[in-house]
């Protein structure tokens, strides 16, 4: 394929994917399979690659994130981003109404639409390419969190149809409840503490340096404004007119927007929304009326901190009162340790509430909680309810405080709690039993090794018989040591011998994740394996070479260095090599160790390779990729197109430069 016909095949797939990414996340209709998608986001993908020079900042293979941030950069937003006046009071909503439709002379239409509970974002598009998102801020600058937006799946990078060439739009991030409650139920998994709630996750969240990370946590936004263009005459005639260039918008026909004259309209649609909010798969906290005519807003216009032409109406929160009749603490695998609270059982959104979450040492102190208090228990869409208050009033004078444990529950070891970190943490990991217990189900589990006939119940009987206390004590057990357990035929405990006898063959990067490192979840376990091969290499890497591999940050680094540091943590890799589990990553063919040692730098573009394949041979071949040339750099493959400046580097610091002949001819030696 020559260059022209790449740019022309990139735009033709850049488009198409657009489409169909709309097509799914917007519009949930799609037309084509998830497996017909990512052929063809491949297909793109290869030929960015191989023609860098048409790879668009706002192509469709962007979504996946990748730009990582070192400081996101302030940004003075070009119109001031402003809150709205906001009330709980009915009454109030009706007075508004009506003041305000007296000063226009009745003739005038309101927009009703939900609340939504996230964090605004004002995204500016030039010429139909999004050019750079900014958050909130303190109303006047804000965060510029561009790379973050843009793995947002249903905020177009590029528009359709008839747009303005210059404007600003302005919506809600949220945290859709499915996403935030699955990314919980991960968290649970890791033995990681669990986000409180969806709103400060999603603003947590836009607010992380890694982009790629975003974009597997599965945000959504609302538009609710535009700024800078005036191309219908009305709010509600625009939000429908911004769907047609690709947006996503409330729908009139879910009744998530409405348009009204009446005052009985208005109420009418906050009374609807009161009572079925729960069926939203998002949360709001509320309602906004705002005059539809963009004329009749101007003539409005604002006070120092708000619009005289919108108001929002709070929904009060179905919250009860009930007894705190005591806290626990549960300690999970890492020995991150959680206040739980337990309470006189109460009605609650259709279920019976015992407990609830305290989160951490600081949440306790903040409630300032005592024994027997009165508490307001609140559920939002999440699954766990919680404590938002204390009736003081009802606290008897002799009430005892709740004060953080200073030492671990189960094992009395002293709680640390480190620099920057909420939770408290037992560190006496070889010996706390849930820490123990927590590891080996972790080992076990289906995405680690998987073994067949063995749950949380038998991992508990095991280690009350004393059979065993690590993972690797599991490859040691026998049928006649399984059988004699409670409740265990000799078909179970079969199985459960099978089970672990064919976890044997389970791959090394699976067993890897299984070890329980902190922070070495799924994917990370799968960089460091393709990055170092085997487990030798991996307990003997240095932090510089651990932080090299990608995606490899500090804190895992660091953290790896840590597991492999002691003593018992490597006498029980040891036993599971001797107990034959898989220690290496097994090769593709063509795989050699030749570069061993090498780092290079590969620039340009490549006849025989795209640049992603290249830099697979220099991996495969032992070798090591980097991105920025340095004095430590053994290589640079400079193909077509390489940068004059880096040329220059590279020639400079006397590093050796391989056309991509020489890299061939370097490879068959
Ligand atoms: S209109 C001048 N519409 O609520 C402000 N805001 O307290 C115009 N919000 O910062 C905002 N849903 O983050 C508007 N449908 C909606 C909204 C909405 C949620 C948020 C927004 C704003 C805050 C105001």
């Amino acid at each position: 394929m020559n260059p022209n016909e790449a740019k022309i095949e990139i735009e033709i797939l850049s488009k198409e994917l657009s489409y169909h990414n709309h097509l799914y996340y917007v519009e949930s209709n799609p037309s084509i399979s998830d497996y017909d998608f990512d052929v063809l986001l491949k297909q793109l993908q290869e030929l960015e690659d191989k023609f860098p020079q048409f790879a668009d900042e706002n192509s469709p293979t962007k979504r996946v994130g990748g730009d990582i941030t070192k400081k996101f950069d302030s940004v003075v937003h070009k119109f001031p981003m402003l809150s709205l006046s906001n009330t709980y009071s009915e009454d109030e909503i009706r007075d508004w109404v009506t003041r305000i439709t007296k000063l226009e002379d009745g003739d005038l239409e309101f927009v009703c639409e939900l609340k939504y509970d996230g964090v605004a974002i004002g995204i500016q598009y030039i010429n139909g390419s999004l050019k750079q998102a900014v958050t909130r801020g303190d109303g006047m600058q804000g965060e510029n969190v561009t790379s973050n937006v843009k793995t947002i799946k249903t905020i177009p990078l590029r528009l359709t149809g008839d747009y303005p060439g210059n404007f600003e739009i302005r919506g809600e991030i949220f945290f859709p409840l499915k996403n935030f409650n699955r990314l919980n139920e991960k968290r649970r998994y890791e033995g990681e503490p669990e986000f409180a709630n969806p709103r400060n996750t999603a603003s947590g969240t836009l607010k992380m340096l890694n982009s790629k990370v975003v974009a597997t946590r599965g945000l959504d936004c609302f538009l609710y404004g535009i700024y800078g263009t005036d191309v219908e005459a009305g709010h509600y005639e625009m939000v429908n007119r911004v769907a047609d260039w690709g947006f996503k918008t409330p729908k009139p026909k879910d009744r998530l927007i409405e348009k009204t004259k009446t005052v009985e309209g208005v109420m009418d649609f906050i009374t609807h929304w009161d009572k079925n909010r729960g069926d939203l798969p998002f949360e709001i906290d509320g309602i906004v009326i705002k005059v539809n005519n963009y004329l009749q807003q101007e003539e409005l216009g604002f006070t120092a901190k708000s619009p005289r032409w919108a108001i929002a109406y709070k929904f009060k929160t179905e919250r009860v009162d009930t007894t705190l009749e005591s806290v626990v603490y549960q300690v999970g695998r890492t020995g991150a340790v959680t206040p739980v609270a337990n309470l006189k059982p109460v009605q609650l959104g259709g279920t019976t509430v015992k407990r609830a979450s305290l989160y951490n040492a600081d949440q306790i102190e903040r409630l300032n909680l005592h024994l027997d208090d009165q508490v307001y228990v609140e559920k939002g869409g999440e699954i766990i309810p919680k404590i938002v208050g204390v009736n003081i009033d009802a606290r008897s004078t002799s009430a005892e405080q709740i004060i953080f444990i200073d030492n671990c529950p189960e094992c009395d070891t002293t709680l640390e709690r480190k620099e920057g970190e909420v939770h408290h943490y037992c560190l006496n990991e070889s010996n706390c039993p849930p820490q123990i217990k927590g590891r080996i189900e972790h080992f076990i589990s289906r995405k680690a090794l998987n073994i067949d006939g063995l749950g949380a119940e038998t991992v508990d009987a095991l280690f009350d018989a004393k059979l065993i206390s690590n993972y690797a004590d599991l490859y040691d057990l026998t049928f006649d040591q399984v059988v004699e357990l409670e409740r265990m035929a000799d078909k179970s405990a079969n199985n459960l011998i099978f089970g672990i006898r064919d976890s044997k063959d389970i791959p090394f990067e699976r067993v890897l994740f299984g070890l329980g490192i902190r922070f070495v979840g799924e994917t990370v376990a799968k960089k460091l394996t393709k990055g170092l091969k085997n487990m030798n290499a991996l307990a003997s890497a240095t932090f510089e070479e651990l932080i090299a591999i990608d995606e490899i940050g500090d804190r895992i680094a660091e953290s790896i260095l840590m597991f492999f540091d002691d003593e018992e943590n490597k006498l029980l890799v040891q036993r599971l090599k001797d107990a034959g589990l898989n220690f290496e990553i097994v090769e593709k063919e063509g795989a050699s160790n030749k570069f061993e040692g090498h780092s290079f730098v590969v620039s340009g573009v490549f006849t025989s390779f795209s640049r992603t394949e290249l830099k697979e041979v220099i991996e495969m071949n032992g070798g090591k990729n980097v991105s920025s040339i340095s004095a430590k750099t053994d290589f640079v493959v400079a193909g077509d197109k390489m940068g004059p400046a880096k040329l220059k580097k590279a020639t400079d610091l006397g590093i050796t430069i391989l056309s991509e002949d020489d890299f061939i001819k370097k490879l068959n030696e």
